[in-house]
């Protein structure tokens, strides 16, 4: 197997801690995870919100819009951009406590700043209504402190591994980047405790849409 030396590969997301974490996700990761994960399981979210509280350029927003029947976006910082949902995307802090500016949305869906994925877990859960599922490195589910204060008070339903890779890169989504680095995602659904695993297939091709870089190129 050759080396990957690619800049994607070698940032890894070693980013300051005071850093905002601006790695957007691949519009077809987002796919990935309704088709091969959400919709078997827990069928098509007709009728329902989902609330993306770090939404950045707004490239997981968009796909979930495909999906859900209202979609709203937040993030702390000001991309300046519009994604195309429901809802105009609004700065909104998601860990300032007290009562919350979306109030009981079905769902959260992010992929939540590295360094702050645990809270934006405990917060998700104090706000929304069904579920809330956060794409995170694979490596997010270790660690004794976050097992004694995330997934033990708070047991998973599920953790999906990508088979392929989702390359993310600092400050744009690029179509031809790889990486070294696995994500999966892990979902809480209110009922299910029983923490299932489940591995989605290869499916960047097919899942990927005329018009899902645009962003990237401005
Ligand atoms: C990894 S990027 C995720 C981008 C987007 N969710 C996506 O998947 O394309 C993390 C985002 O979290 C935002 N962020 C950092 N701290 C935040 C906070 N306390 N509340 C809301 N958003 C925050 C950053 O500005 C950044 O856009």
């Amino acid at each position: 197997m050759t080396q990957n030396t690619s800049s994607a590969v070698m940032q890894q997301r070693h980013e300051p801690h005071e850093s905002l974490d601006d790695f957007p996700t691949h519009p077809w990761a987002t796919r990935a995870f309704m088709e091969h994960v959400f919709i078997p399981r827990w069928g098509r979210p007709v009728g329902k919100s989902v609330w993306e509280p770090a939404s950045n350029r707004g490239f997981m927003a968009r796909p979930l819009a495909e999906y859900f029947s209202i979609v709203r976006s937040s993030d702390v910082h000001d991309y300046g951009v519009a994604p195309d949902t429901n809802g105009c995307p609004f700065i909104h802090d998601f860990l300032f406590p007290g009562t919350p500016p979306i109030i009981g949305p079905d769902w959260i869906i992010t992929n939540p700043p590295f360094r702050l994925g645990a809270d934006f877990a405990r917060r998700g859960l104090e706000i929304a209504r069904e579920g809330v599922a956060l794409f995170v490195r694979t490596a997010f589910t270790e660690g004794v402190e976050r097992y004694n204060t995330l997934y033990c008070p708070h047991p998973m339903a599920l953790k999906a591994e990508y088979a392929e890779r989702v390359p993310l890169v600092k400050g744009r989504c690029d179509p031809k980047a790889s990486t070294a680095t696995a994500y999966s995602w892990v979902v809480w659904r209110k009922g299910e405790e029983d923490t299932r695993f489940t591995i989605i297939p290869p499916c960047r091709k097919e899942l990927t849409r005329p018009g899902d870089y645009d962003e990237a190129a401005s």
